[in-house]
């Protein structure tokens, strides 16, 4: 079968390859899952992984077939498999459970403390950016026939769960915390679906790009009903003088000296959540006295978030019903480049540095 794969560690190296079909017993105990694969999302992740900057492959092997945001329906299961039937769709979780750590054994290896992690599409496992794969039900998380149309979104969604679930557990140190402001730093796919969960959340939102407006970003934006601010325009410390401050903060840009702009930002009590997976190697100044004075006197609180666990996938599913209940036809509008079929993993790369992008996918089968 076709796959879209690279040579880990070598730049530019995205290429077609040809995958024997995974068999269903690759799973033991007669609980495999096979899926056909519908769609597949792209990120920066993927550049990345193609620039050299990231990304392992499997064991054993030399190529890695990329693609971590799934889409697809299951075509046939082991006969000890009850939780999901031929003809479901499903979105499979990234990260895979097999580190020895406390978090591993519980099934949340979004938290592992090991330095090895098991990644589809990112670190030592194939991605899906092929034709099927097999699975475990525990990876793979349902969704209900009238979300198909956004399926695809669902990975990013989980992150962006993960990031919301992981700041407000850590706000109940406070007893009683009642949120009214938020900033999101960073309007891409994430930063969008994170604007869309606070405000289905009931929060005044501030959601920062870079770009002026009015732009398809800006737009979306301003269709939830929050504030789109261009930092080129007005600096983030600028917009807390005009607006005041939030009490809670997305850092979603990719680009880390905004963190410790971004956490100046926070109201008393807030809290900054850091999602950008930065892999080079920026330093920047930052006025420590200041910078740590306000976290002491402030009880603020900054923390970090990776990858998702199924409990934020499920919320996930919940939060893109919402949207298509409340803000109907929203989520679509982040779906601008399709392209067709694996053989088109050219085109596909590129689209990642269209202007305009915000979710580029692969069709890679009909639904
Ligand atoms: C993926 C996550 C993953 C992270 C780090 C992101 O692009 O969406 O699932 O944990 O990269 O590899
Ligand atoms: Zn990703």
């Amino acid at each position: 079968m076709k796959a879209i794969a690279v040579i880990p560690g070598k730049a530019g190296s995205v290429h077609l390859t040809d995958l024997p079909e995974p068999s269903l017993d690759q799973v033991p105990d007669g609980r495999g899952v096979r899926v056909k694969v519908i769609r597949v999302g792209l990120d920066g992740t993927d550049k990345e992984i193609n620039a050299a900057e990231y990304g392992a492959a499997p064991e054993g092997e030399n190529v890695l077939v990329i693609g971590h945001e799934s889409f697809g329906v299951v075509t046939e299961v082991g006969p000890n498999v009850t939780e999901l039937a031929v003809g479901d769709y499903v979105v499979s979780r990234v990260r895979q459970a097999r580190g020895d750590s406390a978090y591993d054994v519980i099934d949340a290896p979004d938290l592992t403390t090991e330095d090895t992690y098991w990644e589809h599409g990112i670190s030592l496992v194939h991605g899906f950016l092929t034709e099927q794969y097999v699975e475990q039900p525990r990876m793979l998380i349902r969704i209900p026939a009238g979300l198909r149309h956004v399926g695809v979104l669902l990975e990013p969604t989980s992150v962006v769960q993960k990031a919301l679930a992981v700041g407000w557990e850590t706000q109940r140190r406070l007893k009683v915390w009642q949120p009214r402001r938020a900033a999101v730093l960073g309007a891409g796919t994430i930063g969008l679906l994170a604007t869309l969960a606070l405000r289905l959340r009931g929060l005044e939102v501030v959601t920062f790009g870079l770009a002026p407006p009015p732009y398809l970003n800006s737009d979306l934006i301003q269709a939830l009903g929050a504030r789109y601010v261009s930092t080129q325009e007005t600096p983030v410390l600028d917009e807390v003088d005009n607006s005041g401050s939030f009490d809670f903060i997305l850092e979603a840009t990719g680009f880390s000296p905004l963190v410790f702009e971004g956490a100046r930002a926070l109201a008393k009590n807030g809290v900054i959540v850091l999602s950008s997976v930065t892999g080079g190697s920026r330093t920047t100044e930052v006025p420590s006295d200041k910078f740590n004075l306000g976290f002491v006197l402030g009880n603020r609180a900054m923390l970090g978030t990776v990858n998702a666990n199924r409990e934020h996938f499920e919320a996930g599913v919940r939060d893109l019903a919402m949207a298509e209940a409340q803000y109907a036809g929203w989520l679509p509008r982040l779906l601008t480049h399709p392209i067709t079929g694996l053989d088109n993993y050219e085109q596909a790369m590129a689209a990642l540095e269209a202007k305009g992008a915000i979710k580029v996918f692969v069709e890679v089968a009909p639904d």
